[in-house]
């Protein structure tokens, strides 16, 4: 496999927000016949309430199927950011609608150091890395409030079908098989006990030197579910077509493994779909 790396660019229709992907591309051949695998690219969307392990499966699936990977709740969250240090009020909702499109937002793969400290995606904030800025339980909270607004929400949206625009791509987030790519190849909603969910991230938080009681992140993580479900607009529901996968009692690996294996029989599908067509 040779990793080439493109630019994909997007200029946001509605004003100054961009959102600039540095996006590895890899040349999927065939052993046998050295030729460039001639298998369909998919858009593949998965989406979860927090903790439910998105961001590690979509990673995981990415990178074994050569794909591009990316996190459309790192953009909220450095959005949120954004807010916070600038003391927005999180009801003003036209000042926050400008404030997303006056905001510059770049998602670029982790350098090899990140990554082995389990990165996903690099996010850069008008420039700045704010990869590990956005990790906190503040921001997550923030995030969640920016993103029950419908103008916040059409900015990054738009932004997301460009990035995603072409396929071979992973993205994961609450809205992306519903809203963002409803006709994506393959749809998982994946989910996990809120238990399960709230002693997943409570552990990154010990790993990180945060100590947090787990009644108190077990507590924020239902808010967040809540809101991310019961808000107008395109709040957090499985896609009619989305295959339910409940990881409680999964690892991450044996989770990639079982949507890999489903990828692989769309790509498959396709392939002889587009085969009888010719
Ligand atoms: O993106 P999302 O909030 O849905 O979850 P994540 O960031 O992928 O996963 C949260 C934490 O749970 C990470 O530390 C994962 O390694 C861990 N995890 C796990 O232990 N078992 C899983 N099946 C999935 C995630
Ligand atoms: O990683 P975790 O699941 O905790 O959250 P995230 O994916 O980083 O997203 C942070 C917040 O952004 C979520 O609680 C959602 O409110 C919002 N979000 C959204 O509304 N739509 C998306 N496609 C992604 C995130």
């Amino acid at each position: 496999m040779r990793f080439l790396y493109a630019i994909r660019e997007g200029a946001c229709t509605k004003g100054a927000c961009a959102v600039l992907f540095l996006a590895p591309r890899i040349e999927r051949r065939t052993a046998r016949s050295g030729c460039a695998s001639k298998m369909p690219r998919l858009t593949i969307a998965i989406d979860g309430p927090a903790g439910s392990g998105k961001s590690s499966l979509a990673k995981r699936v990415a990178q074994i199927l050569g794909y591009l990977y990316l996190d459309s709740g790192a953009m909220y969250r450095a959005l949120a950011l954004k807010a916070l240090r600038e003391k927005a009020a999180l009801d003003n909702f036209l000042a926050l609608e400008d404030l997303a499109r006056g905001t510059h937002i770049e998602l670029k793969p982790p350098t090899a150091e990140q990554e082995a400290a389990g990165s996903k995606n690099r996010v850069f904030l008008d420039s700045e890395e704010v990869t590990q800025a956005i990790r906190t339980a503040e921001v997550a909270q923030a995030a969640s409030r920016l993103a029950t607004i419908a103008g916040v929400r059409e900015i990054l949206v738009a932004e997301q079908q460009r990035a995603g625009a072409g396929g071979g791509v992973v993205m994961e987030g609450r809205d992306i098989g519903t809203v963002v790519f409803p006709h994506a190849e393959l749809k998982i909603f994946l989910e996990a006990s809120p238990e399960v969910r709230a002693e997943r991230r409570w552990k990154e938080h010990q790993e990180k030197g945060e100590l947090m009681a787990l009644a108190q992140v077990l507590e924020e993580v239902r808010e967040r579910d809540r809101r991310d479900r019961e808000r107008s607009v395109s709040p957090l529901v499985r896609a009619s077509d989305a295959v339910l996968v409940d990881n409680t009692a999964m690892d991450v690996e044996e989770t990639a493994r079982l949507v890999v294996m489903l990828a692989r029989e769309r790509e498959e599908e396709l392939s002889k779909a587009a085969g009888r067509e010719l």
